[in-house]
């Protein structure tokens, strides 16, 4: 399915953040890993989501909507999760398939993992070889790629681990698998990545500690341990509220309001760089929900310029500089992102997708083996960007498109239903014209 977006005039309105990826995620994980039932409201009902879903079904787990639009997770508890009957498809879902690979290791089963062309050309090996050090035997392709078959006798020994970069999917996994060993099994993050698993955790009733080294923590988790289940209110995504956020920032005249976006602060590294280039935002109506701090963003069109991003800063936004190099292409001077080599291994290589995608569009860019770097002024537009399977680089290239002189057009949209389901209906709702040729 083609997309094009056409240049838009002001955006103007109020709207809500879809729910949070990496917490949906994790609720349906937890909850099936849980003993009773877990309630999940906000939860993104994205395709990555509901492949998740009916993953947890395959271990064992019911997981249900609700007429009122909440979840339930009648979680395996102290049975525990069973082998699937068929592969575990996880879809186009990195934090699925690492996430799961790792509550899955705990028990005795053995389960093979599929994914689609995206997924099955990402590492595992990341995930798949530490939980080996824990006792778990696999098979891959080669990189330690899908399809991957993993088998464990539900024995496993606890690890003490420090992995190579920052990854909060690394993370998460290492410490579900240690839910069920005898001993404490931790993580030493060389920096901060986002906490949603070790803050999921405390609330379904394990030990955790987290000890602030270096720059960076370590993250303890204690087994063996059958969670209990709980209500998971899933607060918006900030990853998501980035797209009409850039749009509003980069269009003339815009003025609009996005309402229950997660302000964790592993998570705003995009609104801190973005304040940094001269942005208007501003939160207000900060409170509590589901144990995550959450505001309301006011953004006003603003006359940006380019920064140097600091590389420490990358692990918080790790997600959001595809749509930051948009922000960058129409900023004044030029914006400098590096650090970031792990975008070359999500859901497509993003770096060099991103310097495609500006450069389709007549935008100067020079790509690093580590980032890129974007000069700004008025953009062409006019190009076809091909999007490689990647949600984030096909959002990023229509909001390009809100204020190009030519069109931008993209080769398929089909997978921003990944992780923002109402993206197009959203952005035209504020004043945006992005058409399908069905449209
Ligand atoms: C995620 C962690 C990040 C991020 C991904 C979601 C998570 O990946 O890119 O979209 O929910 O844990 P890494 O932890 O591998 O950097």
């Amino acid at each position: 399915m083609s997309v094009t977006s056409h240049r838009a005039d002001a955006l103007s309105g109020t709207v809500r953040a879809p729910g949070d990826k990496s917490i949906s995620h994790r609720s349906l994980i937890l909850g099936a890993m849980a003993e009773g039932t877990t309630t999940v409201t906000g939860l993104l009902e994205g395709a990555d989501i509901l492949s998740t879903a009916v993953a947890m079904q395959d271990f064992g787990a019911k997981v249900t909507r609700q007429k009122d639009g909440s979840w339930t997770v009648i979680g395996c508890g102290e049975a525990g999760f069973t082998s699937p009957k068929g592969d575990v498809d996880c879809g186009n879902a990195g934090t699925g398939v690492r996430l799961i690979m790792g509550a899955a290791a705990g028990y005795k089963l053995s389960a093979t993992f599929t994914g689609d062309a995206s997924l099955s050309s990402r590492p595992m090996g990341r995930v798949l070889d530490p939980l080996s050090e824990m006792g778990v035997s696999y098979t891959a392709q080669d990189g330690g790629r899908l399809p991957a078959t993993f088998t464990s006798d539900g024995a496993l020994s606890p690890l003490d681990y420090t992995p190579p970069h920052a990854s909060a999917q690394v993370k998460s996994a290492i410490l579900l698998a240690g839910l069920n060993t005898d001993g404490i099994t931790t993580v030493n993050e060389p920096t901060l990545s986002r906490d949603h698993t070790e803050n999921m955790l405390k609330a379904f009733g394990a030990q955790v500690t987290v000890k602030p080294q270096g720059e960076g923590q370590k993250v303890s988790v204690t087994g063996p341990v059958t969670l209990k289940a709980t209500t998971v209110n899933v607060p918006g995504d900030p990853s998501s509220a980035a797209f009409p956020i850039i749009a509003a920032l980069t269009t003339p005249g815009s003025d609009i309001i996005i309402e229950n976006v997660m302000m964790n602060p592993t998570r705003t590294g995009l609104f801190e760089t973005l304040t940094e280039m001269g942005a208007y935002l501003r939160s207000d109506n900060f409170r509590t929900s589901g144990g995550e701090i959450i505001a309301d963003i006011h953004v006003k069109y603003s006359k940006l310029h380019g920064v140097t991003v600091p590389e420490n800063r990358a692990p918080s936004m790790i997600d959001e500089y595809p749509i930051l190099a948009v922000a960058a292409a129409y900023a004044s001077g030029t914006t400098i992102m590096r650090g970031i080599a792990e975008m070359r291994v999500k859901e497509s290589d993003r770096i060099s997708a991103t310097v495609a995608l500006l450069e389709a569009n007549g935008v100067e860019t020079t790509e690093y083996e580590d980032g890129f770097a974007v000069k700004g002024g008025p953009v062409a537009g006019g190009g076809t960007v091909t999007t490689h399977h990647d949600h984030r680089i096909a959002m990023s290239a229509l909001i390009l498109g809100l204020n190009t002189a030519q069109p931008v057009s993209i080769d398929d949209g089909a997978m921003i239903a990944t992780s923002f389901p109402t993206f197009f209906e959203l952005m035209n709702g504020l004043g945006a014209k992005i058409e399908t040729p069905e449209a």
